[in-house]
């Protein structure tokens, strides 16, 4: 089967593009690089020891799209291609949705044309805002997002919604992700954010290596066990594993709409996360209770009863595996 990942070079595309890769799927790679590095094509092949086609371009350029499906007999698409910075997304509203939703359209609208109705794609558990109650299942309500990016993949959704209602031979899969955390075991990809990072461990990874002096604990007056914040992390490889499990379900159903959370069902908090990250790799992180960070929640974690049920996934990799991998790939990157 040949896939088009967008954003294959990004952190979740590039760990996706290995797994298929490794689970016999041809994959046809886009990426305009505006939040990753050409060298990730390099770094990918080493891991699988194997070529594949890449196309350097941005999903907002129609002409691409259809020079990409006209040239390969694509048979799905999995598209990564977003901004993804919660904070920036709140500065620049009119990037995120181009980038986010009419770059959605675009892909949509040549696929359409292609008679390609095969799609996963990339969503957020963003999109059930500040849950009514955990675990949370699919069935949940969703909006209330906080902020045009969460807003950007609640917009998207709807989308999918309203073109599978206007044609049921679409066979999309809406994965709506908890926290991914980690890297690949090489240690040669991992989240490698421009600039200060705004997501918790990397921030820790950074403050492990000694870039950063502390981590600022944002709140510790959140109604959870600790007080600090409570989150579903995964493993990207596990949530890698999940892209492959996906398409797998959309091969053998042939049309439908899914949607499946992939999260590990377990909440930690943030305390939870720097005292794993310091006894697993033996490393103090220093650390400083700071106000709450505006928009974020107490806790949101999943039931990850149907993806495990109807897909067969399940997360292989505890907190401690995920936070040795974290730090493997910082320490020795750039
Ligand atoms: P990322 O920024 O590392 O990867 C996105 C990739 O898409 C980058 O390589 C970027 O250069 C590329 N890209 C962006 N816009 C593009 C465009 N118009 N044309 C071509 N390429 C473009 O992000 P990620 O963490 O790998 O996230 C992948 C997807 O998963 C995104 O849709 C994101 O919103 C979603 N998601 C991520 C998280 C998370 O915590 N990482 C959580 C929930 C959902
Ligand atoms: N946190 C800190 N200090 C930091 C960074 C984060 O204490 O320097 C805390 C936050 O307050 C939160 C927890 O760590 O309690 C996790 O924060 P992240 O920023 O790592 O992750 P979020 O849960 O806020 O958001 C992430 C992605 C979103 C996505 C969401 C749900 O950034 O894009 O998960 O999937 F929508």
């Amino acid at each position: 089967m040949r896939i088009l990942v967008t954003g294959v070079c990004g952190y979740i595309g590039s760990h996706t593009a290995i797994e298929l890769i490794e689970n016999g799927y041809d994959v046809i790679g886009l990426d305009n690089f505006s939040n990753s590095k050409e060298s990730v094509l390099q770094d990918i092949k080493k891991i699988v020891n194997k070529e594949f086609k890449f196309y350097k371009g941005d999903m907002l350029d129609r002409s691409l799209l259809e020079k990409i499906f006209k040239e390969n007999d694509i048979d799905g698409v999995i598209d990564f291609a977003a901004y993804k910075a919660v904070g920036e997304s709140k500065e620049k509203p009119i990037e995120y949705y181009i980038n986010n939703v009419s770059s959605v359209l675009n892909l949509l609208s040549v696929m359409k044309e292609n008679n390609v109705k095969t799609l996963v794609f990339s969503s957020s558990a963003t999109v059930y805002g500040s849950p009514k109650e955990v675990p949370i299942k699919e069935d949940a309500e969703i909006g209330g997002t906080t902020n045009p990016y969460g807003t950007s993949k609640l917009f998207v959704e709807k989308i999918l919604n309203d073109l599978y209602d206007s044609d049921n031979t679409w066979n999309i899969c809406i994965l709506r992700y908890f926290n991914p955390i980690g890297a690949h075991k090489s240690g040669f990809i991992g989240e490698n954010p421009n600039g200060i990072p705004a997501n918790l461990v990397p921030y820790v990874a950074k403050v492990a290596k000694g870039e950063l002096d502390h981590l600022n604990v944002f709140g510790n007056d959140y109604n959870t066990k600790d007080g600090t914040g409570v989150r579903d992390y995964i493993h990207v490889v596990d949530l890698s594993r999940g892209h492959v499990q996906a398409l797998k379900k959309l091969e053998q159903e042939k049309s439908g709409l899914f949607i499946y959370n992939l999260g590990t069902g377990i909440g930690y908090s943030v305390l939870d996360i720097i005292k794993t990250f310091e006894k697993v790799n033996n490393i103090k992180i220093p650390y400083e209770i700071a106000p709450r960070r505006s928009g974020d929640i107490d806790i949101c974690y999943s039931n990850p009863e149907k993806a495990k049920k109807e897909i067969g996934f399940v997360a292989k990799y505890n907190l401690e595996d995920m936070l040795k991998d974290a730090w493997n790939y910082e320490k020795n990157s750039h």
